[in-house]
């Protein structure tokens, strides 16, 4: 079979899942990560015959797409703030508004000074907000913590590739009574509802680790009430809190963080206009 068929064939199996724009982005996503072909290389080589290897790697890949597998999980790689991650279903795949968040804290860091700092991650998956912390702020000594020992690993080889280093913990944040001084904390902990499993697209709710997602109905904001209680006691005095959040619960979340004490609180907007993160700082 030649490129061409191969393509052709791909996208038409594809298409009435995805769409024929998203089914085209997949085939060129599979190029490059199993023939190191990118879109141009691919255009002058239509006519190349594939090894029997190479079809069955598109067959088995066309097969998990048809079963709505994530791509990332497929070729088991995904790019975040500029850097490569190693993706299984141990980690959640990282997100276009976390990079929002992790360039919030970037920016703040680099508007303030050059000094040493200390930064925890908590409910770190992947670590790519950890790893990326670590690799844009050489001043910064980085913690990430995570309840899942598989996510740690994974997280492990993903700073090792990275060349970073990152000390990662593993830890039930929810049945911890204190962490040490950190100048900064941040977390994109589990807070979809129960009830929001509605509008989440089923390669999500299928592939996606539910321990890295959900929470209970009645209990959504678990994880930041407890982390914020921690950040509390534990913040530096002129330390930072961020958080990404559920987009429907950025009022909730923000009285919640001031009830306990932080002075000032500010949501944030990501991309797309939705209250994604919040700061906080005790004064
Ligand atoms: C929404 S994911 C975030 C992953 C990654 N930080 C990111 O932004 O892509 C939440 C993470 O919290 C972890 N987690 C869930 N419950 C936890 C707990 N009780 N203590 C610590 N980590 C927990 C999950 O394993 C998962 O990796």
């Amino acid at each position: 079979m030649t490129l061409q068929e191969l393509r052709t064939q791909f996208i038409a199996q594809l298409t009435p899942l995805y769409g024929e724009e998203e089914a085209t982005t997949f085939f060129y996503w599979l190029t490059e990560a199993f023939l190191e072909m990118r879109r141009v290389d691919v255009a002058i080589a239509f006519s190349q015959e594939l090894t029997s290897i190479e079809e069955e790697r598109f067959n088995d890949a066309t097969a998990k797409l048809l079963q709505y597998i994530p791509i990332q999980y497929i070729v088991g790689k995904t790019s975040f703030y500029g850097l490569e991650f190693n993706v299984n279903e141990h980690v959640l795949i990282p997100r276009p508004e976390t990079e929002e968040l992790v360039d919030w804290i970037i920016k703040d860091v680099r508007k303030q000074s050059n000094q040493e700092i200390k930064i925890l991650d908590i409910g770190t998956g992947s670590g790519c907000i950890a790893i990326s912390l670590a690799n844009e702020l050489p001043q910064a000594t980085v913690s990430g913590i995570d309840v899942s020992e598989q996510a740690l690993t994974t997280a492990r080889v993903n700073a090792k590739e990275n060349n970073v280093e990152v000390k990662f913990i593993q830890q039930d944040i929810l049945n911890t009574e204190g962490i040490e001084t950190y100048d900064i904390i941040v977390s994109n902990p589990p807070y979809v509802r129960d009830l929001e499993k509605e509008e989440i697209k089923q390669n999500v709710l299928a592939h996606e680790p539910h321990l890295a997602l959900f929470v209970a109905d009645d209990n959504a904001l678990i994880f930041y009430r407890k982390i914020t209680a921690l950040a509390k006691e534990s913040l530096t005095k002129e330390g930072s809190l961020y958080f990404e959040i559920n987009q429907y619960l950025g009022k909730e979340t923000k009285e919640m963080i001031e009830a306990k004490g932080f002075e000032k609180v500010s949501l944030k907007k990501d991309f797309f206009g939705n209250h994604r993160m919040i700061k906080a700082t005790l004064k």
